[in-house]
């Protein structure tokens, strides 16, 4: 490790002396210097460049990287996967690892684990341990995180994203973005958009109406660039309406630049860019990919000779090297003081412990089996294969490296020590085996408590890029052996690794289930601290878990994985909890669920106008911890609408707050509301439309264990209160309050302020140059 920080350290000096030694120190052009804004150093910086040295910015030249330009002193820049931390260095030309012993990285829990914390305080930190590691091991930009929605539990890459609500999406990714991007590295939001299958992920048409891509597929993205700021986006290898997502026109074009003012970079997905000219006119700006034959990218001497005969204009190409300039500024690239970070820090490890300690959810505890107490144990049967089962290096593109991983059993031996007789037995193999399971029962048996730790795992066909699942079962006869073990033992307790499967077979027979995704190198040692109470796990469901496949909307209307290459989403806008509460089905175990060891009590709900900022009312109400135990509670709020003008979703999750509170303590919450949370996408208007009517404010424990409810009504909006002010230029532009929220706004946006304006990207859009004013 420590030859590697020489690396990088040695890569910085090398970078200032080269440009030294080019333009002599009292020459320094305006590009390096960094008291200048971004733009004024990328327009210096554009215009030095070759056509040929433009090019080679606009496309990989390894499978990881792009080309250094040394006699301008740019750098080599570094790509990695992905959004669980720092995977390991492959290629340069082969997908196969360098085998390099310097890039071992910290190993955080699965994207799904992170959303189950429902806390973005933990988004921001584990993004800032990211993007620390990223910067020590050299990288510039960072391929997460992944935001695509769960449609379908079968979609092989839902343990990677953030779960089924564009609204606990949007929260999660925001902060984690802030984090990894305070670390000098550029996050990469993925995969835009609509890649919420893996089953014919290249070529899959998606067909999905206006409302449902607005109110579903797309907030977490726009989250991503408007609250969060991300700095680059990575197209998604399927088609939306008939054109491959990374030449997508309305995607990229229309939507993330022009409406949303999307500054930075667009980027392929690897191999996922197909045309030269649509890629160069529908809003691609940097080409990864599979070909080794970096002269044959569609970036690179196709477009070249495109540009030379006139075919394409000089002016598209200067754009698109524009936005990877600036991403390179943003990131501090040619600065002297850019961060250097830190690997495998203690820090680090902490991180990762929380997020699977707060992500661990309790799904089921009959009279109040958990927390286990040692001292009153003698033997405790630890039976699955997942008890001993490495998970981090898995699932392709975002499996880690890890510098060691504590699997459920060492966590369980780290805890109890020699103090609890553990007796381990797999029960269950991929091949199979009676044997196995006749053990497995015996050790059930002879023991005092059972912790039965199996699930799914990173195998192509499960939780795995490139499949989806065949099923929504537990696989290799997993189903059978928990009821046999269950009838050996009646105190079994359940732990899944993994996404959602049916249990339906055997989840009445067990006292206690707990829902542990992959819970990161950390996940034994938080997984026991759950077990045996020394944490009050505090996790909430980021997705329905549907009793059978066949309840939840893609399946139940046979709209998954699509017919002659295309999936249309006739489910529309009802994803998840969505459709179950709108069809009054049952869940196994609904959206916001999670039990803790103790209890919360919600009282005396408010509604207060105004936020002071821009909200226009606050959900105040108290929450007690009437139990025994610290613990925290997700108090969640949903916005219900009764006569909507268009069909809306029985309710929409739009606040929640993530509280932790002692015995006996009582606090006071608050949610803002701004209008936006009370505004439905209006195709025939093309824009967001709150419409005055009458609401009620529900808020609960889960999706389905509402606690408080009041009514609100909403009046018609009232003139706009944004000011422009031209000062010639530029032109200032704030509301009355000062709320940078509004500034750089669109009418069609949710809270649509009366004016249009696009703003300096350099300065963070507090002024720019307005492109048209109106009211
Ligand atoms: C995945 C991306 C990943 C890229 C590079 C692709 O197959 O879809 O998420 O970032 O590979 O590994």
């Amino acid at each position: 490790m420590r030859i590697h920080l020489l690396r990088v350290g040695a890569m910085s000096f090398a970078l200032a002396w080269s440009t030294t030694l080019v333009f002599g120190a009292e020459n320094q052009p305006l590009y390096l210097d960094a008291s200048q804004s971004i733009e004024t150093r990328v327009d210096d910086l554009l215009s030095r460049l070759t056509l040929e040295e433009k090019i080679s910015i606009i496309h990989a030249d390894s499978k990881f990287t792009t080309a250094a330009i040394p006699r301008l002193g740019i750098p080599r820049r570094w790509l990695d996967d992905g959004p669980h931390g720092v995977r390991e260095d492959i290629g340069p030309d082969t997908w196969a690892p360098t085998g390099r012993t310097d890039d071992f990285s910290t190993a955080m829990p699965a994207g799904i684990c992170l959303a189950a914390t429902w806390n973005p305080e933990l988004g921001f930190r584990e993004g800032e341990a990211i993007g620390q590691e990223a910067r020590a091991r050299g990288k510039d930009i960072m391929l997460g995180p992944g935001v695509n929605i769960l449609r379908t539990p079968l979609c092989g890459r839902n343990f990677e994203y953030l779960g089924e609500d564009p609204f606990l999406t949007s929260q999660m990714c925001v902060g984690y973005i802030r984090g990894e991007q305070s670390q000098d590295i550029s996050s990469r939001v993925k995969h835009f958009a609509l890649n919420n299958q893996e089953f014919e992920r290249n070529s899959i048409n998606v067909e999905v109406d206006e409302r449902a891509l607005r109110e579903i597929y797309l907030p977490a993205f726009r989250a991503a660039v408007q609250d969060g700021g991300v700095w680059s986006v990575m197209g998604a290898y399927n088609e939306f309406r008939g054109q491959h997502c990374c030449e997508n026109d309305y995607l990229l074009n229309k939507i993330l630049k022009d409406e949303w003012n999307f500054q930075g970079l667009v980027m392929s997905d690897w191999a996922g860019a197909h045309d030269t000219r649509e890629c160069a006119l529908n809003g691609l700006d940097l080409e990864m990919g599979s070909e080794t034959n970096y002269d044959n990218f569609y970036f690179a001497q196709p477009y070249l000779k495109l540009l030379q005969s006139g075919e394409l204009p000089m002016a598209g190409l200067d754009d698109k090297v524009r936005r990877n300039l600036r991403v390179m500024f943003a990131t501090h690239v040619f600065d002297a003081d850019r961060k250097t970070g830190s690997l495998n820090t203690a820090a680090h490890q902490t991180v990762a412990r929380q997020v699977a300690e707060e992500g661990i959810v309790l799904l089921k505890n009959e009279k109040n089996i958990l927390p286990l107490d040692a001292a009153k144990l003698k033997t405790i049967a630890v039976i699955g294969e997942n008890a001993t089962r490495l998970q981090a290096h898995g699932g392709d593109s975002s499996g880690i490296k890890a510098f060691y991983e504590i699997t459920p059993l060492q966590g369980l031996i780290n805890r109890v020590g020699t103090n609890v007789n553990l007796i381990f037995s797999e029960g269950y193999r991929k091949d199979g085996g009676e044997d196995l399971m006749k053990r497995a029962i015996a050790a059930a048996k002879s023991a005092d408590v059972v912790l039965y730790i199996g699930g799914l795992n990173h195998d192509k066909g499960f939780d795995c890029e490139g499949a989806d699942r065949a099923d929504m079962k537990l696989p290799y006869g997993q189903d059978e052996l928990i009821q046999k073990i269950v009838a050996a033992n009646p105190k079994t307790i359940v732990v899944l690794e993994g996404t959602m499967v049916e249990m339906d077979s055997w989840l009445d027979k067990v006292p206690a289930l707990l829902q542990a995704w992959y819970p990161g190198m950390e996940g034994g040692n938080a997984l026991a601290k759950v077990i045996f109470g020394d944490v009050n796990p505090s996790g909430k469901l980021p997705a329905t878990f549907p009793k059978k496949l066949s309840d939840s909307p893609a399946h139940a209307l046979g709209n998954y994985p699509g017919t002659n290459g295309t999936v249309t989403y006739a489910e529309g806008l009802l994803v998840g909890y969505r459709w179950f509460d709108t069809k009054n089905i049952e869940p196994q175990f609904p959206f916001g669920f999670g039990l803790s060891y103790t209890t919360f009590k919600y009282s005396n709900l408010k509604l207060i106008p105004g936020d002071g900022t821009n909200g226009i009312v606050t959900a105040q109400f108290e929450i007690e911890n009437t139990g025994q135990r610290a613990g925290a509670e997700v108090a969640q709020l949903y916005v219900h609408e009764d006569n909507p003008r268009l069909t809306r979703p029985e309710k929409e999750l739009k606040g929640f707050k993530k509280i932790f509170l002692q015995p006996g303590e009582q606090q006071t919450v608050l949610i803002p509301l701004t209008r936006g949370a009370f505004a439905y996408y209006d195709p025939a208007q093309s824009g967001w439309v709150a419409q005055p009517d009458n609401f009620e404010i529900l808020v609960g424990s889960s999706s389905r264990d509402i606690r408080l409810r009041d009514n609100f009504k909403l009046a018609a909006q009232k003139q706009a209160r944004t000011k422009m002010f031209n000062l010639f230029p530029p032109y200032f532009a704030w509301d009355n309050n000062f709320n940078r929220s509004a500034i750089g706004w669109k009418p069609g946006t949710e809270d649509a302020p009366q004016w249009t304006a696009t703003f300096n990207f350099a300065t963070n859009g507090l002024y720019g140059y307005p492109a048209s004013i109106r009211g």
